[in-house]
Order: C-alpha cells, then sequence, then structure tokens
C-alpha cells in the first residue's frame, strides 16, 4: 500500500514536469514566434527599402539620359561618310534609340539622303554656330520613327571663314549641341571631307570617332594625317575624344583588291577595324534618291544586313567603354 503510494507520488511529480516541460516549450516557441516575426517582417521592409531605392536610381538613370556623340570623319571624299552616318542612325532608331544625326557638312548629302530638300532648309546648322540660331529649333522629324535631323545647307561654307575671327572658334559645335545632350541616345555628326574648322568643330563636340574607309588602292592615303588630327585635338581640347574604330566600305568580293585592302588596314589597325565589312550594294546607292535610309528602302539587301550588324558593334563598343568607367 505504502509502495503504491509512493510510486503514485512519482508518477504525479513526474505528470507535473512533463506539463512544466511541455509549457515551457510552448513559451519557447511562442517567443521564437514573436522574435521572428519582427525579423521576417523587417527583412521584408529592407527589401522593398531597396528595391524602391533602385528603381529611383534606374528611373534618373533614365532621366539624366547622355548621349554618345560619334563623328564621322574621314577628309578623304566620297568614302562613305554620309551612306554610314544616314544608315547606323536609321538602325539605331530601328533599334529603338532616340538619334539626331547633324549634318555639318555644306554638301548636305545626308540632309537630301534623309529626304530634305537642302535647297529650301531655312534654318540649318550653320545659324547655331554663328549664334543666330537656337539647336532646339532646328530639330526636323525625318520619316524614321526616333530619328530626327539638323540639316546643313550651302550657308555652311561660309562658316570655315566667319569662324576665323570668333573666340573659342574650335568650340562652337560643342557648346551649340550642350543643351540637347539630354534629349538623345546619340548624336551623330556627319564631317565634310576637309580637315578643316567644322571637322575640328565636331572632334571637339564628340566623345568618339569612327573613321570609314573605302575598299580601295589609296585606302590608307591621308589616313596618318587624320589620326594626328585626332591626336592633337584629344591632346588640346577635348581629352575624352577616342577614335571607336574603322569600318570598311564599298567591298567588292570579286576583286582581289578589295581583300588585300582590307588585310593592310587590320594590319595597321588591328582590332580596331569592325568586324563588318560594308559591301559595295546597289540598293545602298539608290536609297538617298529615295530620301530613304536603305534599311527602309531595301530591308534585306546586304546593304541593309551589313549595316544592321555594323551598328550592333558600334552598340556593344559602347556597353564596353562604360564598362570600363565603371
Ligand atoms: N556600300 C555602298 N555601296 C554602293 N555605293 C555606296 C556605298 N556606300 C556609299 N556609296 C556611294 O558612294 C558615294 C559616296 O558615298 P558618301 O556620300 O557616303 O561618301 P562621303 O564620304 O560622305 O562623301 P563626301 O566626302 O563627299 O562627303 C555615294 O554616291 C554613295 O551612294
Ligand atoms: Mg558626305
Amino acid at each position: 500500500m505504502v509502495f503504491r503510494s509512493i510510486i503514485n507520488l512519482f508518477r504525479r511529480k513526474k505528470g507535473k514536469r512533463e506539463i512544466k516541460k511541455e509549457t515551457d516549450f510552448k513559451r519557447v516557441e511562442k517567443e521564437e514566434k514573436l522574435i521572428k516575426k519582427p525579423i521576417e517582417e523587417e527583412i521584408k521592409e529592407v527589401k522593398e527599402e531597396i528595391k524602391t531605392k533602385i528603381n529611383e536610381k534606374i528611373k534618373t538613370k533614365e532621366k539624366k539620359k547622355i548621349a554618345r556623340v560619334i563623328a564621322l570623319t574621314n577628309q578623304k571624299g566620297g568614302v562613305g561618310k554620309s551612306t554610314t552616318a544616314i544608315n547606323m542612325s536609321a538602325c539605331l532608331a530601328e533599334m529603338g534609340e532616340n538619334i539626331v544625326l547633324i549634318d555639318v557638312d555644306p554638301q548636305a548629302n545626308t540632309t537630301s539622303g534623309l529626304g530634305v530638300n537642302k535647297y529650301k532648309v531655312d534654318k540649318s546648322i550653320y545659324d547655331a554656330i554663328i549664334g543666330k540660331a537656337n539647336i532646339k529649333e532646328l530639330v526636323l522629324n525625318t520619316r524614321v520613327e526616333g530619328l530626327s535631323l539638323i540639316p546643313s545647307n550651302i550657308h555652311l561654307a561660309g562658316a570655315e571663314i566667319e569662324l576665323v575671327n570668333m573666340m573659342m572658334r574650335e568650340h562652337r559645335l560643342r557648346k551649340v549641341i550642350e543643351p540637347i545632350r539630354n534629349n538623345y541616345d546619340f548624336i551623330i555628326i556627319d564631317c565634310p571631307p576637309a580637315l578643316g574648322i567644322l571637322t575640328i568643330n565636331a572632334l571637339v563636340a564628340a566623345d568618339e570617332v569612327i573613321v570609314p574607309i573605302q575598299c580601295e588602292y589609296y585606302a590608307l592615303e591621308g589616313l596618318g594625317q587624320l589620326i594626328k588630327t585626332i591626336e592633337l585635338v584629344k591632346n588640346n581640347l577635348n581629352k575624352n575624344l577616342e577614335i571607336s574604330g574603322f569600318v570598311m566600305t564599298m567591298y567588292d568580293s570579286r576583286t582581289k583588291l578589295a581583300s588585300q585592302v582590307v588585310e593592310e588596314v587590320k594590319r595597321y589597325f588591328g582590332e580596331k577595324v569592325y568586324k563588318t565589312i560594308i559591301p559595295r550594294n546597289v540598293r545602298v546607292s539608290e536609297a538617298p534618291s529615295y530620301g530613304l535610309p536603305v534599311i527602309f528602302y531595301d530591308p534585306n539587301c546586304k546593304g541593309s544586313l551589313a549595316y544592321k550588324n555594323f551598328t550592333k558593334e558600334v552598340i556593344n563598343h559602347g556597353k564596353r567603354r562604360i564598362g570600363e568607367g565603371t
């Protein structure tokens, strides 16, 4: 009997201990839940905060877009500067970029190549350079969505002389485009076939230079002088200037000479030569008379495909450049 009551006493004590253990466990569980909940909530809040901050940053970056300014230069005439300027700009616009193409050549081939009658241009880039017009009033829409044009006309020929006595004459174009730099993804400048004051203005305004080289016998002639001029501008007037690359144009696969010229240019400039070679293509030469870039005149011709590939290289080069800076 006594033995049984001792066992019962033990059982009761054990029961109590187990109940205590159980309540302790529940308490700890409750406390853990209480601790866990705020931590999870806190993590969620921090995540939200980071997300909104990133979105804000992206938005301000989008708002603060600064155009890549690219000049197409070669003092040699007829090498494909205007053709490349028009078609590269059109390809960029087709890819969703916002472009303004500035015609800085008094011949105004880029202006007429985009369907604008150069004889009827009222105000051209000339008026902005000599301080008689605001750049924003010169911008014309083209038939290509996303591609605007600042035209040229013959008055620009006079600028070479008028600029001689002007203050900061090499910086005029750079100053002129300053108010629109944030409005576009790309500002493309087509230069005249000379190393005069207009080309110098383009080089001072630009961040990058693309040099079209025609696949013909005297392709390399004059390039030394051009590179020297670019270096001079870089060292004295625009330290950010860089030669982005050399693009081979009007390649005729039927001639041995064309491939020899490409090889020679590659030997000189190596990696700076764009992989895409623009073929000689009759559709490319016909397109300007219709006031259209070739990619809209004949989207699938060899010239169009080449200009699309070339433009992709130009875009990727820019990404590499941004990557270098970060
Ligand atoms: N890939 C091509 N295939 C066929 N013809 C072309 C090609 N590229 C340019 N052309 C033609 O060659 C001529 C010269 O081209 P473009 O006007 O582009 O050269 P440019 O360097 O701008 O000349 P300039 O120095 O006179 O300004 C034009 O008649 C143009 O239509
Ligand atoms: Mg030209």
